[in-house]
């Protein structure tokens, strides 16, 4: 072939390729606007953004103007008068104050059981001081952080959690660190006075972080948000966080294995754990989950079950920042179900989280174990039965 024939042919090529390019974003560009019979690109006379309706359940009406507060252009779009919109202010976001409004804006209040007069009346309070903290905790850059939900009174499963799957590491390459989260128990809730041996704990295993508030069901939430709030200001540097009740087993080899085989990009946004989808409230009254109709409308979004999750400290930072936007919720799985969309994520359902148990008969075999990220629930020493025997050189499952 001569050259001029070679170059003929390039600009053959070049053409038919430029005119494949055409045909493609014409084809697209037909697939994005409708057209009327005319050819014309059909222009949406209504407004683009969703109709702003006012709810009637207490928190999502409550909820809205918040929404309001972080996003005022909605203001524009909804019926709330000027005033309404100022009495949600950033001042009363962090408000103390017992707020007397809600007996007559929730319809039933009076009716309602206590735990839910006491939820609302101080729905937007969640400054809560820290009466015991380990401020040297994370100075070695933990790969990962243990934080486990316990109540002051759970000494043993504290001391199980210890012994076994929740031992501390500090070596070289890898840091595994350790907190028990606690809030106060009462004796307007008739618990003992058990301040003397909690001192004494905090003091030999300097790993109890207390928050000045009632350590209640609805109240878990507050731990939530209080310990994102920890994690924000004193172990930003965690890599991965595991968050999970006192009375799990956690198969911490399994864990780890799993945080070491991860690419850079998925352990970001990495959230796992047993997830439930298209959830909603329960409305029966007898049920611990239960939430009137007054409260709550609407489904969940996805969420782990509370039972014990999985994630990255770089996502821990962002929940800390959406738990602003997003008022307190009495189910504490639901409401960090509810941070992870306002940032746009879901959790990911790993089948190593056996929330729910493993079945009967499997209970016994230590080989049930050696594949599973977590099981629920296990006494104190069933906990360390378990974990001894996977740490058996010979186990051959
Ligand atoms: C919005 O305000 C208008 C005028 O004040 C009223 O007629 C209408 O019912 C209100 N809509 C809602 C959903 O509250
Ligand atoms: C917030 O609202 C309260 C009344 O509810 C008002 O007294 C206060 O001045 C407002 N604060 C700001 C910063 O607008
Ligand atoms: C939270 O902050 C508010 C105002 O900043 C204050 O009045 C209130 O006492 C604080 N609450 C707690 C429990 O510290
Ligand atoms: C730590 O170092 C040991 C030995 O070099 C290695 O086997 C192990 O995988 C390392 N751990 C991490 C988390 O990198
Ligand atoms: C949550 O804790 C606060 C502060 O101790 C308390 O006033 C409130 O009653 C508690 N709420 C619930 C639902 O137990
Ligand atoms: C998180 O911590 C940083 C640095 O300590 C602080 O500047 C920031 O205000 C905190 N953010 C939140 C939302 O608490």
């Amino acid at each position: 072939m001569s050259v001029g024939r070679r170059r003929l042919k390039l600009l053959g090529i070049l053409i038919m390729v430029n005119f494949f390019i055409y045909v493609i974003v014409e084809v697209s560009k037909s697939g994005v606007h409708e057209k009327n019979a005319k050819g014309q690109v059909i222009i949406p006379r209504g407004k683009f953004w969703r109709k702003y309706t006012p709810h009637k359940a207490y928190w999502n009406k409550q909820q809205q103007k918040l929404e309001l507060l972080y996003n005022p252009i909605l203001t524009l779009l909804s019926n709330m008068t000027v005033e309404e919109n100022v009495i949600f202010n950033s001042s009363v976001l962090n408000s103390c104050v017992l707020d007397p409004s809600v007996t007559t804006e929730v319809s039933d209040f009076e009716n309602l059981p206590g735990r839910f007069k006491d939820f609302l009346f101080y729905l937007t309070c969640r400054n809560y001081s820290l009466l015991v903290d380990q401020p040297n905790k994370c100075k070695n850059k933990p790969f990962l952080l243990l934080a486990i939900k316990s109540l002051i009174p759970h000494f043993d499963r504290r001391q199980a959690i210890r012994e076994s799957w929740g031992k501390e590491i500090k070596s070289k390459n890898m840091t595994i660190v350790r907190v028990f989260l606690l809030g106060q128990t009462p004796p307007e809730d008739n618990f003992p006075d058990l301040s003397d041996m909690l001192k004494f704990e905090s003091e030999t295993h300097k790993d109890i972080l207390l928050w000045n508030y009632r350590d209640t069901f609805f109240n878990l939430t507050l731990k939530e948000v209080l310990f994102l709030k920890w994690v924000n200001n004193t172990c930003p540097e965690t890599q991965f966080i595991f968050k999970g009740d006192d009375d799990v087993f956690v198969n911490t080899h399994q864990i780890l294995d799993y945080l070491k085989s991860l690419t850079k990009e998925k352990a970001k946004d990495l959230f796992i754990g047993d997830v439930i989808k298209d959830a909603g409230p329960h409305r029966e009254k007898k049920l611990k989950y239960y939430i009137p109709e007054s409260v709550y409308e609407g489904s969940y979004p996805p969420y782990a079950g509370g039972g014990g999750f999985l994630y990255s400290g770089d996502l821990a930072l962002r929940l800390n920042s959406a738990s602003d936007k997003v008022l307190l919720y009495p189910i504490d799985d639901v409401y960090t179900g509810m941070c992870l969309q306002k940032l746009g994520l879901a959790p990911e359902k790993h089948k190593g989280f056996k929330t729910f148990d493993i079945e009967e008969k499997h209970r016994n075999n230590i080989c049930s174990y050696t594949n599973l990220m977590l099981v629920h629930s296990r006494k104190p020493q069933e906990m360390i039965k378990i974990w001894t025997r996977l740490q058996d050189p010979h186990l051959n499952c």
